[in-house]
């Protein structure tokens, strides 16, 4: 009743309503929510999504690397995923001469595909809901042996609602995986990092990979006798395009979300720990661009530095503006008000928010010097490389100067010693200013009084160390260099934040153990909110609609761009912004063929478009389907407006951003040449 009344004064957009657009949904459960589906237009089964069985959706699923999504769009293992998923492995193949980074890449052949060393794609074989097993005594272990029945099997058993239930996921993992082309990075990566979490976008992010088998289909090492993998299922490709309200659903491999967390832990992220990695990265990125517009060659040595910095700093703002904007905190003190009223009068639950409080008290500060650590002394790229050489030195009796090479190799191969002295200069004295006396280490204390200030200590250590310009170095130089005697100070902190290296402050163990009983109490709480587990780089299907949003009062932004917007921002002079001659004349002639739609009574191509599924981090890449199953979009980021879903989801503003499959096939298409793939994909 008091919630009724609750809803009522906070308006429509209370997080305890779930919509239909939140939520990311377990695959095997999908049978709880396909009648909402199918009322949203929907047109398939829940068993057409998942089955253990049969052959459903779910095969055509990868997860790509370490951190995105991918899916099969032919029968002998042509993938799909972003440009910005492939981007290290495309790097990696890249060299002076074949520069595929600059002018993309594209296999006129099966054999002109390119072998890509290190880089794995996962196929879930099956998930199951092990809770009751494990209650029973069943060890994790035995689960997990008893299901490694293939080659190339692994197993691992994931928490859901803070450890209320485990499932059991099984992956069948590939290992020949190759490059099949990309788009030039003026494609690509379109816009940079200015137009990243931005909408209205105009990126043609994504990349094609072959997963290769043996002759058995089974996952093997690279091999010349290896043949494209036979996937049990694949994505038809529909050219029909979208429009707006047309259901849409995403399957994919989601990364981490924190829906249920209390008010206190929302202050934390928006108040303390998202305003100190700004600020810190704010400084680092000021200190990298500003080298970066004098000298080509740093720019490019540190482009791929550069939008990792930046995506996540990026992020963390619009996080938080959000979550300032929606009230989250105070909203969830409200809840959290009604809550523990109606948990005073059964014992197992009363005291429950307390507990979760007292244990923040007790682990945010611990939390919070990791983060510092990290976003501080740890963004100093020679104290990465100086630990590495130390901990290499400690661990075995000689250090042989090829070990020695492949460590320099990792972290000077695009260094520049300018910006990561000047880094430094500021990371010192922010790590000291920002960090609790006692937490920091008396070594530093000393030498920043010495030398007289964390800026002069930062400029001894640069006109010291020897580590950047001598190889090989004996074990003794390495014990004596500054920079490792630096590094060293930070041992007892390193390992002090090793308790708090958890994947969010609520995970923490001693945090987490009261979320479980908190969970559960929601659950038999709140009737009317929908549950759903937090991404944890599971499987999970998320739908929605496309559709555009108000960005601000009476600005209305629609569902889709087109090339005419890409026109708009060409620049010659702006590097990010520098399209390929090719398209510029392919736009002047309105050569478009088939690939043309209708726009203002003349003719355009289209390029982005907006949809409202609940996605997050490790979503890149993932399929974005119709209503009949068919593959309409390559999902590719968020609205900046949109990233504080990942805490609590807006359905009036957050969407995700997809690259339209027309714009895919018209680049590879009348860029790339190679039609024959288009052929491959039943594009007739
Ligand atoms: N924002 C997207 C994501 O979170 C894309 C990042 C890559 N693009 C870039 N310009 N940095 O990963
Ligand atoms: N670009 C993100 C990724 O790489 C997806 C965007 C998001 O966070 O939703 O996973």
């Amino acid at each position: 009743m008091l919630r009724k009344l609750f809803i009522g004064a906070i308006a429509l957009l209370s997080f305890t309503t779930a919509t239909a657009d939140e939520g990311m949904w377990l695959p095997s459960l999908i049978k709880e929510r396909i009648k909402e589906m199918r009322k949203q237009g929907f047109k398939l089964k829940a068993d057409d999504i998942y089955s253990d069985s049969k052959a459903s959706l779910k095969d055509a699923v990868v997860q790509f690397g370490g951190g995105c999504t991918g899916e099969f769009v032919s029968p002998e293992g042509l993938l799909l995923t972003n440009h910005h998923c492939g981007y290290s492995s495309i790097q990696k193949l890249s060299s002076v001469e074949h520069d595929y980074l600059t002018d993309g890449f594209w296999a006129m052949s099966r054999e002109e595909e390119l072998p890509v060393p290190g880089l794995k794609v996962s196929l879930l074989v099956k998930m199951e809901d092990v809770t009751g097993r494990l209650a029973a005594g069943e060890s994790r272990d035995d689960i997990i042996g008893k299901e490694i029945k293939g080659k190339g099997y692994r197993a691992s058993i994931e928490s859901m609602y803070y450890g209320n239930q485990y499932y059991l996921f099984v992956y069948c993992t590939f290992r020949d995986v190759r490059l099949v082309g990309a788009p030039p990075s003026s494609i690509g990566k379109f816009g940079g990092d200015t137009d990243n979490w931005i909408w209205p976008r105009h990126t043609g992010d994504f990349s094609v990979f072959r997963v290769y088998a043996d002759a058995n289909n089974e996952p093997a090492d690279y091999s010349k006798e290896n043949v494209p993998y036979r996937p049990k299922r694949y994505f038809k490709i529909s050219t029909k395009g979208v429009n707006e309200g047309d259901f849409t659903m995403i399957y994919g491999f989601p990364g981490n979300t924190q829906e249920y967390i209390t008010s206190k832990a929302v202050d934390y992220i928006e108040k303390v720990s998202n305003p100190m990695k700004i600020a810190l990265r704010t400084i680092r990125l000021d200190i990298i661009r500003e080298a970066q517009a004098k000298s080509v060659a740093t720019r490019i040595a540190y482009a791929a530095k550069h939008a990792g910095i930046a995506n996540s700093w990026k992020k963390w703002e619009g996080e938080s503006l959000g979550l300032k904007n929606l009230n989250t905190a105070e909203k969830k003190t409200e809840y959290e008000k009604e809550f523990a009223e109606w948990a005073a009068g059964k014992p197992e639950y009363a005291r429950l928010l307390d507990s979760i409080n007292a244990s923040y008290e007790r682990v945010i500060p611990g939390y919070f010097m990791r983060e510092l650590f990290n976003e501080s002394i740890a963004g100093i790229e020679l104290f990465s490389f100086a630990s590495q050489l130390y901990n290499k030195a400690l661990s075995q009796s000689k250090l042989p100067a090829d070990e020695q090479a492949g460590i320099r190799k990792r972290y000077l191969k695009d260094y520049n010693r300018e910006i990561d002295h000047a880094i430094a200069r500021h990371m010192i004295r922010e790590f000291v200013e920002r960090m609790p006396k006692e937490n920091i280490p008396q070594q530093l204390t000393a030498a920043i009084e010495k030398h007289g200030g964390a800026e002069a200590l930062a400029d001894e250590l640069f006109a010291k160390t020897q580590l950047i310009d001598k190889y090989p170095l004996t074990k003794e130089e390495i014990y004596a260099d500054p920079f490792v005697q630096f590094a060293s100070w930070f041992a007892p902190c390193m390992i002090q934040n090793q308790k708090y290296a958890y994947r969010n402050l609520s995970n923490v163990p001693e945090v987490e153990k009261w979320y479980k009983a908190y969970m559960q109490a929601l659950r038999e709480w709140d009737k009317e909110r929908a549950f759903y587990p937090d991404a944890n780089f599971t499987l999970r299907v998320a739908y929605g609609a496309v559709t555009g949003y108000e960005n601000a009062d009476g600005e209305y932004h629609t569902h889709l761009t087109t090339l005419d917007g890409v026109l708009a921002k060409d620049n010659p002079e702006i590097y990010d912004y520098n399209i390929p001659q090719e398209l510029r004349d392919i736009y002047d002639r309105k050569d478009y063929g088939r690939w043309a739609i209708e726009k203002n009574d003349g003719k355009s191509v289209p390029v982005c478009f907006l949809a409202s599924n609940h996605t997050s981090g490790g979503n890149s890449g993932s399929p974005v389907i119709n209503s009949k199953g068919e593959l309409v979009g390559i999902n590719f980021d968020r609205t900046w407006r949109s990233t504080m879903s990942d805490i609590e989801f807006d359905p009036a503003i957050c969407r995700n951003i997809s690259v339209d499959i027309r714009f895919v096939l018209f680049v590879m298409d009348r860029l790339g040449g190679a039609g024959y793939l288009l052929e491959e994909m039943g594009i007739k």
